[in-house]
């Protein structure tokens, strides 16, 4: 595992048991969000990339139980939470990977999810990579993350570098849109929005 992944694992081992309370009104705002914005059909086999706690499964199969769900992140103890909540559902399955290398054969899945973890990847290219070989032809990938055109963002990405090793870096809305297009994906729509006051996120779906 690289260096800056041990890191992230240590950091979210470590936060696993609070997280969801310490970050209930982000992940509710960011989560509820990303589910209407996508609306993913009942029928599509989704990965959930950095699925952390499972926050975002625990919503989906509230409207689908029978929707296929694979999560991923790095940090174990994440994934016990998560494996955990959706301990009734057979449909629903969790592994420990990275997303710079997912145990998983080309053309896999519908649709490939990203929630608030695209900041971490240390190689975001070979990230998309690895997300476009797994998806299936006609596939899309929704990644929702914070973005740099807002100025809070743009202070928290400076500070961050400084004081959490794990951080790697946010993004404006350009250099993401160009990340995906330079990974052959084809933007089909994207958004960027205030969340709260201050802070920001951006979304897009690609295919
Ligand atoms: C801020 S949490 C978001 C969790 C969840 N998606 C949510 O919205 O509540 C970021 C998650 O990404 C995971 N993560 C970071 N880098 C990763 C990588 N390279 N591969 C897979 N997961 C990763 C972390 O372990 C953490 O659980």
């Amino acid at each position: 595992m690289a260096m800056n992944e041990t890191l992230i694992r240590e950091q979210y081992d470590q936060m696993a048991d609070v997280y969801d309370q310490r970050w209930n009104n982000y992940i509710a705002k960011t989560l509820s969000f990303l589910k209407n914005w996508t609306q993913i059909s009942p029928e599509a086999a989704v990965l959930d990339i950095g699925c952390g706690t499972g926050e975002f499964e625990r919503l989906l199969l509230t409207e689908n139980p029978q929707q296929v769900i694979t999560g991923v992140d790095i940090s174990e103890k994440m994934l016990l939470m998560a494996k955990q909540k959706c301990r009734t559902y057979p449909n629903v399955s969790f592994r420990r990977a990275s997303v710079l290398a997912l145990p998983f054969a080309d053309n896999s899945f519908d649709v490939v999810v990203s929630a608030s973890a695209f900041h971490y990847f240390d190689d975001p290219t070979l990230a998309l990579k690895e997300i476009k070989r797994v998806l299936k032809p006609k596939g899309r990938v929704i990644i929702l993350d914070w973005c740099k055109d807002y100025l809070l963002c743009r202070i928290c990405d400076f500070v961050l570098k400084f004081l959490d090793p794990a951080y790697r870096q946010c993004y404006t809305q350009k250099e993401f849109h160009r990340l995906l297009i330079s990974a052959q994906f084809e933007l089909r729509r994207t958004t960027k929005f205030r969340f709260g006051v201050v802070w920001g996120m951006m979304i897009a779906e690609a295919a």
